[in-house]
């Protein structure tokens, strides 16, 4: 018989999976994030019955799970949980009759939660959990009404990646788990529910919303929002979710979706998820974007009125194949959803927008690659494989993953060819699909399709300097950008004193440029020349949050925080993209003056971010 081996507390359960025929995952796998001992019992399918109940900011209700057992004699099955209240726990061996059956809450992990063990009698195919989430659930951000676009109805979202889905639901939360889902989600008169998965146009008599997602899908896939929605159609399978007030906005800007699912397909091979729609969050949702099955989530701050960022809408969608489809089996094989995400979106800005605009994006990749390198604290963080048991993913979260990963995709572009390669790349999704994959598993498909079927073209050794190196290869291929360079020039010829501020055309720069612009900014330049530059282009309080976050940060990075500080507040209460904030605290921690500034402005204004951004934030202002 094996049971769950349970270390000392505080510590993680070790899963090794056992050597028989594995459908999921062929091989073994070590999750170190995840206390499932899902080798011995395995998820196949959730049921989630709950209650929205913005009164005291807590989902109630029960989450039943069904599962297989992959070890026959199997008595127990432990679910991670984090601040769960859990109440009842019952098994059911065909889904009508429920009998209690008995559970105990291991000890709290700050990383991981508690491990939740259920006895399973002999002939249970089926347990449910009776829980409430508290009102401080790292995966779900309650907003009242003043932080929604309409201020008139309270808002709920879900951001359950990396390991925040336990913190809504009890379940094997690891992303080596598949299963498929339905719910039902009873929500107050007049708010609608959204999940990632099929949905009903409308609630039932009861005033519950259904959903069904039938494709199994690792758990941190699993999303919901609840608040004042409205929808509009973009096209046959696409579509925007979003609060009255923002929904026209939205729809323009995302107009193109239906032709970027398009694109996709082309390239990548048929999009199995049937609808591809958007929902856009509140300015305090964490991230750019969030690759919710059927239903992507996304910020309002790229809702620029240019159409300029809707590559983060390809970075999104592609996610329909390289981590939705096939999905990386570990954090620590991250890479393999977002290098892969990367490369494909490069590709797919490129037959989209033109050549320029696909070398604009790689170079702006490349430099916050550089960036990220530098500020990485130990060389395990700069490979691309990476170890990290036990240790936060959301704390070793960079751009490193992404760009290096992208850029290693780019080299065997460019060493077979793209015709070659890019059979390659869809024989790797046709063959994975709807299966969690190791790095391994990736280089050893990489080894028998391109390495050993293509003699003398790639060594191992190139390979493993991109996998288990820390410093980038010598001989990666880089993209340039025209538009990015005479943006350096003009920056150069103005702050140098060689041309007005006019001449250097900024007018007509696209987002990326001025985010270039802002980027490779002295910190040496003078108040005047800050000043100049503001009452040009008028950036304090810019209705463009990344230009207005870029200038903001430049101006502490400066020393001017002065000539900026009510405006930059402002933003800081409203906007909660870590990618945004992040900087302009870590941009002020750094002299002691600046830091007492961010604890100050923290005090102030943390209460409106998410737990995820909280934590960042905290980490950031507390020196970490
Ligand atoms: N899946 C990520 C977001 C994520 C990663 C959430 C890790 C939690 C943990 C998403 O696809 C993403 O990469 N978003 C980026 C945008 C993209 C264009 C690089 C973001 O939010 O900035
Ligand atoms: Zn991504």
């Amino acid at each position: 018989m094996s049971l769950p081996f349970l270390r000392a507390a505080g510590a993680a359960l070790i899963l090794s999976l056992s050597t028989m025929p594995n459908p999921v995952l062929a091989g073994d796998v070590v999750d170190s994030h995840s206390y499932a001992n899902s080798a011995e019992v395995r998820t196949t399918h959730i049921a989630l019955d709950l209650d929205v109940d913005f009164a005291t900011s807590r989902l109630k209700g029960l989450a039943e799970i069904r599962f297989e057992k992959r070890k026959a004699d199997a008595d127990r099955m432990v679910l991670d949980t984090r601040a769960l209240d859990v109440r009842s726990a019952e098994a059911s061996a065909d889904g009508k009759t429920w009998t209690a059956t008995s559970f105990v809450l291991g000890d709290d992990d700050a990383v991981l939660g508690r491990p939740l063990t259920v006895r399973l009698p002999a002939d249970a195919t089926r347990i449910r959990v009776g829980y409430a989430t508290r009102p401080e659930a790292s995966g779900l951000q309650w907003l009242k009404a003043a932080q929604t676009a309409g201020k008139k109805q309270p808002f709920l979202f879900s951001q359950s990646q990396a390991i925040h889905a336990r913190s809504w639901i009890p379940l094997q939360d690891s992303p080596a788990v598949r299963a498929t889902y339905e719910a039902r989600v009873k929500t107050p008169k007049g708010l609608r529910a959204v999940m990632s998965a099929e949905m009903s146009d409308a609630p039932d008599a009861a005033g519950r919303w259904t959903f069904r997602m039938p494709q199994p899908i690792p758990s941190y896939l699993i999303a919901i929002a609840v608040g004042d929605l409205a929808f509009q159609s973009t096209g046959a399978r696409t579509g925007v979710y979003a609060e009255p007030a923002t929904l026209k906005a939205a729809a323009w800007e995302f107009a193109d979706t239906e032709t970027t699912v398009a694109l996709c397909e082309k390239l990548f091979g048929p999009y199995r998820w049937g609808r591809y729609d958007l929902l856009v969050l509140p300015p305090s949702f964490p991230y750019g974007g969030m690759e919710n099955p059927r239903l992507t989530f996304v910020t309002p701050t790229v809702i620029t009125g240019d159409r300029q960022l809707v590559s983060l809408i390809a970075h999104e969608l592609a996610h329909s194949w390289s981590g939705n489809l096939v999905t990386n089996a570990t954090w620590e094989d991250f890479w393999l959803n977002e290098g892969f995400t990367e490369y494909l979106t490069f590709r797919l800005t490129e037959a989209q927008f033109g050549q320029a605009r696909g070398d604009m994006e790689r170079v702006i990749g490349v430099a916050d690659l550089k960036t990220d390198m530098g500020l990485a604290k130990s060389d395990e963080d700069r490979k691309l494989k990476r170890a990290f048991p036990s240790k936060d993913p959301d704390e070793v979260f960079s751009s490193i993953p992404y760009q290096r990963g992208a850029l290693f995709l780019v080299y065997l572009e460019s060493k077979f060819g793209r015709d070659v390669f890019d059979t390659f790349l869809r024989g790797w999704f046709d063959s994975h699909a709807f299966q969690s994959a190791t790095s391994e598993q990736f280089l050893a498909y990489l080894d028998e399709q391109l390495i050993k079927a293509k003699p003398g073209v790639v060594t191992q050794a190139q390979i493993d300097a991109w996998v288990t190196q820390p410093q980038l290869p010598a001989d990666a291929v880089y993209a340039s950008s025209d538009a990015l360079t005479q943006v350096d020039a003009a920056r150069a010829a103005w702050l140098g004193g060689k041309a007005p501020i006019a001449a250097m055309g900024a007018t007509s720069w696209t987002v990326q440029q001025w985010e270039h612009f802002f980027e490779g900014f002295p910190k040496t330049a003078t108040a005047a020349q800050l000043k100049e530059l503001d009452r040009t282009f008028k950036l304090t309080g810019s209705g463009n949050a990344i230009i207005a976050g870029a200038w903001y940060k430049l101006a502490v990075d400066s020393g001017q925080v002065a000539m900026v500080l009510p405006a930059m507040t402002e933003y800081l209460g409203r906007v909660g993209r870590m990618k945004l904030v992040s900087p302009i605290y870590r941009a002020l921690a750094a002299t002691d003056a600046g830091r007492a500034q961010a604890k100050a402005l923290y005090a102030k204004l943390g209460a409106g971010y998410h737990p995820i951004a909280q934590q960042a934030v905290e980490r950031i202002i507390n020196g970490g």
